[in-house]
């Protein structure tokens, strides 16, 4: 295990809505993902998902039993979908986001709509790879 420069990891890929794995914690996963326009709505029956805005700005629209809304997460601000909440980030202008979910975390949850071809279906990629 060596120290990983954020910047240089992010510097390290493009592809977008396909997150890297950059550490593990306990069971648990730390993300860098690259995102831009849509993802799906999906949703994460068993666990919680942490996000950590990096770079620009993200939207993330909820479906909640009062109804859906929308949080609009600015660089360096955290949020957390609580499980069992249908979800769907987006970013208009592109950013970066680190997340962190349970090893085995499917990116598009347990539940999801249709699949769109630039959403990566993934529990995530070593950061090296
Ligand atoms: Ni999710």
């Amino acid at each position: 295990m060596q120290p990983i420069d954020l910047r240089t990891a992010l510097d390290g890929f493009d592809a977008i809505w396909s997150p890297r794995i950059i550490a593990y914690l306990n069971d648990y996963d730390i993300r860098l993902a690259k995102v831009a326009g849509e993802h799906v709505w999906h949703v994460h029956n068993d666990t919680d998902e942490f996000f950590l805005v990096l770079d620009g700005e993200i939207d993330i629209a909820l479906r909640e039993p009062a109804g859906e809304r929308t949080v609009t997460l600015p660089q360096g601000s955290v949020f957390v979908v609580p499980r069992g909440t249908f979800h769907k980030p987006s970013s208009k202008a592109g950013a970066a986001v680190l997340l962190v979910e349970p090893t085995g975390t499917l990116s598009v949850g347990d539940d999801h709509e249709e699949v769109p071809d630039h959403v990566d279906v993934t529990t995530g990629h070593p950061v090296l790879d």
